[in-house]
């Protein structure tokens, strides 16, 4: 059986593969969202990936905001060292060595910090925690998956407020609709699939005036990646003791998606919560290979440096074609192709280049991921057929 897999996974060829395959394993949008469909559907295509992990060999995987590159040599080494200790549970050395460090970066406690499997876990248990006391006020596009992890459950609404016309979150109507009835207030910064970083000044004020009326969580999974994360990030309001919630990743400038590993900044009594409401102990590779790059800074600017490369190869590209695109400040850029997105994604696949599909009513705009460099050559030469030009 053992011989069976390694040869199904290990030794196949990548004929026949399709593209979907490599869309459609761990998405990141989870079987829930079948029931209410949001702005991120699940790929709805099933095909076997021989190679188990990772894209199949051919596949220029653009479509899931990974960073190729990682995880990080320091986080390899700590993997390796964790699995010869996989017989144990994690040991809360490892926790709260993991929580100080994190808390010793954002200069705050210890106890601020919540520390899940992936982000995804602290925001789905957040969502659970408020959404059962009102609406989840929330712009119309953003990551929206764990939102509708409690929405699935009964357990929440989202009152999405429509983006502005240059698809920035329209801060001063989320304001207007928020009262101390509202559940929880969700912002995404920079937002998914825009790429948009929120105006500091006015982003700091609103959420400070939210945050007296309800709590305010931001989803800062892409933060690291901005120009400059330590004037756009919402965790000063945290320390000056504002009802807000942070969530940051290991999934996105350290390159440990499949790892899974992530955390929330908020008061004490938040962090407490989120924990006691988070579903699953994260296994100690992950600890441990997020202790091991947490603080690897070369790696960091390595990692900042490809997406910039890749970013700026991408809109170089729609530049040359006309096309319009938003000034992203993350690894995927949202591009208005003006054909239909799913053929455009099609298209892509039939050149085995994955990007996705179709974002709500957003019928004509695409979003492609920076990836590996070579990769992101195949989808630039790739689009002026694709769009016609
Ligand atoms: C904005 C945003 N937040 C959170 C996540 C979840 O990341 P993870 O659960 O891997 O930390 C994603 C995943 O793509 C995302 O785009």
């Amino acid at each position: 059986m053992a011989y069976d897999i390694s040869r199904r996974f290990l030794l196949a060829g990548a004929t026949g593969l399709s593209v979907a395959g490599a869309t459609a394993c761990a998405s990141g949008a989870s079987a829930l969202t079948e029931t209410t469909e949001g702005a991120f559907p699940p790929e709805k295509v099933a095909v076997e990936n021989p190679y188990l992990l990772g894209p199949p060999e051919g596949i220029a995987l653009l479509s899931r905001n990974e960073n190729p590159y990682g995880p990080a040599p320091s986080a390899l080494k700590m993997i390796e060292y964790a699995g010869s200790k996989g017989a144990y549970y994690t040991s809360q050395d490892a926790v709260k060595l993991l929580a100080t460090m994190i808390a010793e970066r954002h200069g705050v406690a210890p106890e601020q910090i919540a520390i899940t499997t992936g982000s995804g876990e602290a925001l789905s248990a957040i969502a659970m925690i408020y959404g059962p006391n009102g609406p989840i006020v929330a712009p119309r596009l953003f990551w929206d998956t764990t939102a509708l992890y409690a929405v699935n459950l009964g357990m929440a609404t989202i009152d999405r407020v429509p983006l502005k016309a240059d698809m920035s979150t329209d801060l001063v109507a989320i304001e207007a609709k928020v009262t101390p009835e509202t559940g929880l207030v969700q912002l995404c910064n920079p937002n998914n699939p825009t790429g948009l970083v929120a105006p500091e000044a006015e982003l700091k004020a609103a959420v400070k005036r939210m945050a007296a009326k309800t709590t305010v969580l931001v989803d800062e999974a892409y933060m690291e990646l901005a120009d400059d994360p330590d004037a756009n990030t919402c965790i000063p309001l945290i320390k000056e003791g504002h009802n807000v919630i942070v969530s940051r990743t290991f999934s996105k400038i350290y390159g440990m998606a499949g790892i899974r590993m992530g955390y929330t900044i908020s008061s004490p009594e938040v962090a407490k919560k989120i924990q006691a409401t988070a579903m699953s102990w994260s296994p100690c590779t992950s600890y441990a290979a997020a202790i091991g790059c947490y603080n690897d800074e070369k790696f960091i600017s390595f990692s900042k440096g490809k997406v910039r490369e890749a970013r700026e190869m991408i809109t170089t590209t729609l530049d040359t074609l006309g096309l319009v695109y938003l000034p992203s400040q993350t690894n995927f850029v949202y591009f208005k192709s003006g054909k239909p997105a799913n053929d455009v994604q099609k298209a892509f696949a039939a050149q085995k280049i994955s990007v996705r599909g179709q974002y709500m009513d957003y019928v004509d705009w695409t979003r492609v991921s920076t990836g590996k460099i070579e990769d992101v050559e195949r989808f630039c030469k790739a689009l002026p057929a694709i769009v016609g030009a």
